[in-house]
């Protein structure tokens, strides 16, 4: 058992701490918004993420988990203190470390015996030998500070899953007392741990994420071309995941990535890459492709509707993808930006997310309770997130109820066997369109 101190209660560093106790570690969770502690105090998680609230509760009353704004006190004694705090994206494509140091400041302030700073946030290559540089010149005690780096591979929606079963864990480290800390904090949770230096775990944690994001680009890409040669997305990644090499995951055609982790990560390799002199050309694609990819569903709408103005436009889906109340970078956002500008009567579904866009779109949105609310007498429909509820919507029903059936499908929802069937007008990503029957041809590619 270890005492560990987490700077941060966003996603990583929330589910890390929670994860620590639940397997016997002493953990105190430090943020200095007072609203989040006096949530987390309830036992209340302020995110949403499933088993979260219930692990909260049940170590918090086993007296293993803690949480304050107090940060003096949480880092002064810790065996180890993770910092998992947001590196968000500046203006430039870099990765913005305000928060990073001003926690290193606080811990250097703060301790008061021997450490070791684990860096779980997502870090730019060499960031970890300049905290360990930071914290050093401005210790105010005797005590020596050393750093690892340890990045985190969890996925919103299945994040304490992913945490308590992960694949690996990669630590950067540049000492052995460093390495048997870290084996004894992750010992508990039996899982492989892979060790290298600081500068290539750093690495590990961009290149998987920016691989994983170039994948679905990839996807997207041949998924356009799909339409444009007759074949089927769908069909063509199927026929591609039997290869062990290629594999059956994150093969999934959409409108594009979003999320707190692809769109930053891959853009601040590319402008750390540019910033060293090299142009990580593969990466710039995945960019690219992303930001065009985002705005097919409307090019695809152009060709019916030369305007928006003054129609009802039913809107399911907006959360960057489904499990999860996260708005971050969701492709729905600049859409329904883009409708409401036109004029558009936008009414909008989605099961978690509501909430949160209302607060970026409070009212010139009509939230809906249910998707027959939301699509009824639309004259188009768009779909952004892949919900459970919103695929296992009967499509006949789009027919009965829209003013006129006309649905776009940016996660391929529905088989195009059950489109033809409903007598809709559905076009998805990289699959051949189906027409209504008052259209001329039933499905024309
Ligand atoms: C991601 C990584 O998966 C995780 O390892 C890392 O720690 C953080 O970033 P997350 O952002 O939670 O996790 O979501 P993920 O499930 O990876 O999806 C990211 C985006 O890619 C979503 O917008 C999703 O809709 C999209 N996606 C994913 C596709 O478009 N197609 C796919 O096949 C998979």
């Amino acid at each position: 058992m270890m005492h560990i101190t987490v700077a941060g209660t966003g996603y990583v560093g929330l589910v890390t701490g929670v994860c620590l106790a639940e397997v016997g570690h002493i953990v105190t969770c430090v943020d200095p918004i007072q609203e989040k502690i006096e949530l987390l105090h309830k036992n209340i998680s302020p995110i949403y993420e499933p088993r979260l609230d219930g692990l909260i509760r049940k170590n918090a009353e086993a007296k293993k988990l803690f949480f304050t704004c107090d940060y003096k006190k949480a880092y002064a004694n810790a065996d180890i203190i993770i910092i998992g705090v947001g590196t968000p994206e500046n203006e430039d494509g870099s990765a913005n470390l305000t928060f990073l140091y001003t926690v290193a400041r606080e811990i250097a302030q703060s301790v008061e015996k021997d450490c070791l700073v684990v860096i779980k946030s997502t870090v730019p290559i060499g960031t970890n030998d300049k905290m360990e540089a930071f914290m050093q010149k401005n210790v105010v005690n005797d005590v020596k500070i050393e750093v690892a780096s340890n990045p985190e591979f969890l996925s919103q929606g299945t994040a304490v899953h992913d945490t308590m079963h992960a694949s690996r864990i990669v630590i950067g480290i540049e000492s052995d007392r460093a390495k048997q800390t870290l084996m004894e904090m992750y010992e508990p949770f039996q899982q492989p741990i892979i060790s290298m230096n600081r500068r290539s775990a750093e690495m590990v944690k961009y290149a998987s994420n920016d691989f994983l994001a170039l994948k679905i680009s990839f996807v997207n890409d041949i998924a356009n071309l799909c339409e444009v040669v007759g074949a089927n997305i769908d069909d063509v990644t199927n026929g591609m995941s039997y290869d062990s090499r290629i594999g059956n995951k994150f093969l999934q055609a959409g409108i594009g990535y979003g999320g707190s982790c692809f769109p930053k990560d891959t853009k601040a390799l590319h402008w750390l890459s540019e910033e060293e002199g090299y142009v990580l050309r593969t990466v710039k694609a995945a960019i690219e492709v992303n930001e065009k990819q985002k705005f097919k569903l409307m090019k695809k709408a152009r060709k019916e509707f030369a305007s928006f103005a003054g129609l009802k436009v039913a809107v399911l889906g907006v959360t960057f993808k489904a499990g999860t109340d996260d708005l971050r970078e969701a492709p729905s956002i600049p859409n329904v930006r883009l409708l409401l500008n036109e004029g558009a009567n936008v009414h909008l579904y989605d099961p978690i997310g509501a909430a949160n866009f209302k607060k970026i779109f409070p009212t010139q949105v009509t939230y809906e309770s249910t998707i027959e609310e939301a699509i009824e007498n639309a004259d188009i429909c768009f779909i952004f997130t892949e919900w459970k509820k919103i695929k296992d919507f009967p499509l006949s029903l789009f027919r009965e109820k829209m003013a006129s059936p006309y649905i776009y499908d940016g996660r391929n929802c529905y088989s195009l066997a059950e489109a033809q069937k409903a007598d809709i007008f559905y076009r998805s990503i990289g699959r051949p369109a189906v027409n209504h029957v008052s259209e001329k041809e039933t499905v024309e590619i």
